[in-house]
This record gives C-alpha cells, sequence and structure tokens, in this order.
C-alpha cells in the first residue's frame, strides 16, 4: 500500500511562531494530514523544532544561556503549544539528537564519498569588537535585492534571497552593533549543486506536476535557468553538529544541512523500526508544506542531498509553499494579527477560530491581506452565522421534535444529489492540496441546509403535523434531511474545527476520530443532549485585543 510521509517546514526554537508562520506550514499540513486520516490513508505528519543556526546562538548568547539548553527550552514549550491547536502530529521531535546526528553523518559521508562536497575559500566577515566571524544572523545589513535593511548574512526575510555575507550593504554586527567590520578568507565546504544541476532539473520538471505550488515551480525553475553553484554547508560557529572531517575541528554544519535531514532523524525519533516502512518503502509519497522563503531550500538543496548522497530516500512528491499573510502589507508587524505570535492569540481565541479563519485566508497563491474586518466577516458571518447557526437550530428542531416519533437521519432524493457533489469537490479539492476550496465545500453544504431551513420552514411543518399526515411525513423528511447534514458537517469539518467537529459528533454519540466512511452509516442522534452553541461571534474588543498581543 502507499504510504505518505506529511511533513512541515520546522520551526526554529528559538523564539515563538506568529501566525503568519503558522498559516504557512504546520497548519496547512495538519489540516492536509487530518484529510489524509479520515481517508484511512497509510500516513504519518512529521515535524519538530530546528534547534541550530546563529539565530539561537545569538539569542542564547545575549541571554547568557547555553544554545541547547535555551532551545531545549523553547522546544518543549512549542511541542505543548501545537497540542494546544490540536495538531496530530504523529511525532514532534526535534533536530539536535543522536537520531539526527547519525543521519547527518551518512549524508555528509555519503556525500563526500560521491564527490558531491567540496571545500571552498570565502571572504567572510570579522567583527573587530567581539572577534569573531559573522555567520547569518550575526550580521545583518540592507538587501541588494529589495532594499529591507534587516537582511541576514544568509538569507533576506523580506524578500527570501538567499544571500551571501559579502553582499549586504552597510553590514553591521549583531552582537555590538558596530560597522566595524573587516573581511577574512575562511575555509568551508560546500555541497557542488552544479555538479548535480541536470539531475535537479529533471526532478523539478517531472515532479513539479504534483500539485506543486505555481511558486515552488517558477522559482526552482528560475534558480536553475540561472546555473547551480557550489552552496557552503559549513559554518565557523560553535553551536550545530561539528563537522565529521580533519582540518574542520572549528567548523560546524549549516543548520540548513541537517534540518532538511531532520524530517528522516525525527521520524527514527519517532519510532527506530518504523521510520524504514515510511523513508525506505517503495512506494513513499512525501509531501512537503513551507513558507515560500523556504522554496529554495526545499526544492534545490534537499533534492540535491538526496540525489547526490543515494541513500534510497524518496524525492519529494508535493512542493506545497505558502505566500505571505500580510497586514497592511508587511509581513512581520508587531501591531498586526499576523505578527502576532501563536500563543498571545491563544488567549484571545479558541484555536478552532484561528485555525478555520487563517485556512480560510491561506494564502495558496498569493499574498493575502489578513486585517480585523476579514476576522469579523469570517468568524461572525461563516462560523457563527452560517455553520453555528445551521448547527443549532437544525439540532433544536429535531429535539423539540423528538417525542413525536423515531426520525430516519437521511437526506432526501430531492438535496441527495446536491449533498452529493459538494462531497465529491471537497474530496478533489483535498487530493489537489486546494485547502480552501475543501473548506468551502463545508459551508457550502451548511448553507445548502440553512437554505432548506428557509425554504421548507419546518416550525410551520410542526405546527400542521399533528393533524396532517402529509405535513407529519414531510416534517421528517426536512428534519432527517438537515439533520443529516449536521452529521457530515461535523465529520468534514475535523481538519479545520476539530473542536466543533468533536462538538457536532458528541451529539450523534461519535467520541472517535472521524472518519470518510461514516458518511454513508446512518447515525443517530442523542436528542437528551442539551443544544449549544458551536460558536460564537467575536467579541467587540477583538480589534483592541490584537493590535495588544
Ligand atoms: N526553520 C526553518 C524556517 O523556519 C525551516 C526549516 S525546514 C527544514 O524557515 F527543512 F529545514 F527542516
Ligand atoms: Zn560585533
Amino acid at each position: 500500500m502507499e504510504k505518505i510521509i506529511v511533513t512541515a517546514a520546522l520551526p526554529y526554537s528559538y523564539s515563538i511562531p506568529h501566525l503568519g508562520n503558522f498559516v504557512g506550514s504546520v497548519l496547512p499540513a495538519d489540516v492536509y494530514y487530518k484529510y489524509l486520516r479520515m481517508k484511512g490513508a497509510d500516513a504519518i505528519f512529521i515535524c519538530g523544532s530546528d534547534q541550530h543556526g546563529t539565530s539561537g546562538e545569538l539569542k542564547a548568547m545575549k541571554e547568557g544561556k547555553d544554545p541547547e539548553e535555551l532551545s531545549n527550552e523553547m522546544h518543549a514549550k512549542l511541542k505543548k503549544l501545537f497540542d494546544s491547536y490540536e495538531c496530530s502530529f504523529t511525532f514532534y521531535g526535534k533536530t539536535h539528537t543522536p537520531e539526527n546526528r547519525d543521519t547527518v553523518y551518512e549524508f555528509f559521508n555519503s556525500l563526500n564519498k560521491n564527490g558531491y562536497i567540496g571545500e571552498t575559500e570565502s571572504e567572510m566577515p570579522y567583527c573587530n569588537v567581539d572577534n569573531m566571524i559573522l555567520a547569518d544572523s550575526f550580521i545583518e545589513g540592507t538587501c541588494p535585492f529589495c532594499s529591507y535593511t534587516k537582511a541576514k548574512g544568509n538569507q533576506c526575510e523580506n524578500c527570501g534571497r538567499l544571500l551571501d555575507p559579502a553582499q549586504l550593504v552597510e553590514p553591521r554586527c549583531t552582537i555590538c552593533h558596530k560597522y566595524d567590520i573587516t573581511f577574512k578568507k575562511v575555509k568551508n565546504l560546500a555541497l557542488l549543486l552544479d555538479k548535480l544541476q541536470d539531475e535537479i532539473e529533471r526532478f523539478i520538471k517531472e515532479r513539479s506536476k504534483n500539485h506543486w505550488s505555481k511558486s515552488a515551480k517558477n522559482k526552482a525553475l528560475s534558480y536553475i535557468k540561472e546555473g547551480l553553484k557550489p552552496r557552503d554547508i559549513t559554518r565557523k560557529t560553535r553551536w550545530g553538529f561539528p563537522v565529521p572531517l580533519k582540518g574542520f575541528e572549528d567548523t560546524k554544519l549549516y543548520v540548513w544541512f541537517d534540518a532538511p535531514i531532520g524530517y528522516i532523524g525525527i521520524t527514527k525519533e519517532w519510532d527506530n523500526n518504523r521510520w524504514r516502512e515510511y523513508w525506505l518503502g517503495k512506494d513513499t509519497k512525501l509531501i512537503q508544506f513551507m513558507g515560500k522563503d523556504n522554496i529554495e531550500f526545499h526544492a534545490l538543496v534537499w533534492p540535491g542531498m538526496l540525489i547526490g548522497s543515494a541513500l534510497g530516500f524518496p524525492l519529494p512528491y508535493t512542493i506545497k509553499a505558502s505566500e505571505y499573510l500580510l497586514d497592511h502589507g508587511l509581513k512581520f508587524s508587531k501591531s498586526s494579527a499576523t505578527g502576532l505570535d501563536m500563543q498571545a492569540a491563544l488567549g484571545i481565541l479558541e484555536p478552532d477560530y484561528w485555525r478555520f479563519a487563517l485556512i480560510s485566508l491561506y494564502p495558496e497563491t498569493a499574498d493575502t491581506e489578513f486585517s480585523t474586518e476579514t476576522m469579523f466577516s469570517i468568524v461572525n458571518g461563516v462560523m457563527n452565522d452560517n455553520i453555528g447557526n445551521f448547527v443549532n437550530r437544525a439540532l433544536s428542531m429535531a429535539k423539540r421534535d423528538a417525542p413525536r416519533r423515531q426520525l430516519r437521519i437521511a437526506i432526501e432524493d430531492g438535496y441527495r444529489k446536491e449533498a452529493e457533489n459538494i462531497i465529491k469537490e471537497y474530496i478533489s479539492n483535498f487530493e489537489s492540496l486546494n485547502l480552501r476550496e475543501a473548506m468551502r465545500c463545508v459551508v457550502a453544504l451548511s448553507t445548502l441546509g440553512n437554505s432548506i431551513i428557509g425554504n421548507k420552514q419546518p416550525w410551520l411543518l410542526s405546527k400542521k403535523a399533528g393533524s396532517d399526515a402529509d405535513a407529519a411525513e414531510e416534517l421528517n423528511r426536512v428534519l432527517g434531511t438537515v439533520v443529516c447534514l449536521v452529521y457530515k458537517v461535523g465529520i468534514l469539518i475535523w481538519p479545520f474545527a476539530p473542536g466543533a467537529s468533536g462538538k457536532i459528533l458528541s451529539y450523534f454519540k461519535v467520541n472517535s476520530e472521524p472518519r470518510m466512511d461514516m458518511l454513508d452509516q446512518e447515525p443517530k442522534l442523542d436528542t437528551s443532549k442539551e443544544v449549544k452553541p458551536i460558536f460564537t461571534k467575536l467579541p467587540e474588543s477583538f480589534a483592541e485585543h490584537i493590535t495588544k498581543g
């Protein structure tokens, strides 16, 4: 049977991710993985904390802590946080583990043996105040491509371009904030991507047919067109896995070398035997979710590592990269909801609201504007007024009518086709990873339910039902139909709003995780249960809350 590995880009363990990060990778990956579970696929969902790198090292330095200790503390927080958001990881691990280190060395040694690692000499910035080489986050300057003033030595987080520290305009040290920098010759090791260009190109051309984001495909092809160059995989830093080679004792492996291997390392950390079933299976699909600033690594470097090491691991099948969620045009704004960190967000609204609202804004194809107005229209208009009201009205009417007879919960002929088509669309959207559209199908089912209630006016039928057998019959069919739609909404909403799903399904005495095959079973309604609202409207103070967050 086909196996699927779903991954979400590993969040760095030196800060709490903000909602913009969450919607970019872990949330859509989780939504998709939940769908796979519902349909009974043999899939695992792997994620974890990306512990190495100079950002964490810098932060630890400033707090007077050990980077390992700091990242382990943060890792524990992240794990709990994702749990609160009801993420269904098979395993949420981390990269600084013996399992990952061994895997990283296996990659390194194979790449080296196969001739894909070479020595480079480059000019690296050196701070004359702190007396150290300034890699990545230790140096900051203006991006030569987009003029963002806080670009780092390895990447501009505004335009996403990967950088060489020498390209930064007006570079300064982030430890002492001085411009007292000279360049020194430094020996590093590089992955010789130029030697893998043809194979990587073939990989992109073949695999990008499999529901890749347009941006992933286009960016990857444009880098190929520019021609791939060797890329440094080591750094003169203190924190990271030591380079297992003589002459490089003062050098560590670059975080972006060990992090993607972390997908495998974390799977080993999960289960030291079963990881093989997935990573070495004959028929495995690797589906990877990330923000667009991660495309270059996942579509070029990581496949290069996989091809060059020839260890038999699968190449990515789908690369699903999201665009940015913007707030007034800014990606990282402290005074905005997208800049709101996941912890602070939980203090404002329950996870269901964030999950649902963020996926309905999921920047699948273009940067998307996030605002308090859109939050009001999604939560109040869609979640509360459409879905919440429908569930509430249908269940209340069924409860009121319950003493009269046993309800047959099924969709009547006149509506069956329409409901079936919506569900088919839900499935086909999920199969092509159009998560926002899949969510719209859940809303469409509830809209259908609302319109049936509006057209049939069951409360009028109910008045007549005592004396009019036809009215009683019709009332039966209408209630059976809408209650059945509620049940289906309860199943299909699970990937997006697991809390609401659980509440809805509890009226049908379902306490287990929903499955697609439950859609075809006739449910039993528990009419003894008090009907309570599934969602509520946003408090008026919401706008204030998120700007304070
Ligand atoms: N930590 C990186 C980021 O947040 C993502 C690492 S993804 C992996 O941008 F593939 F390297 F694991
Ligand atoms: Zn300095």
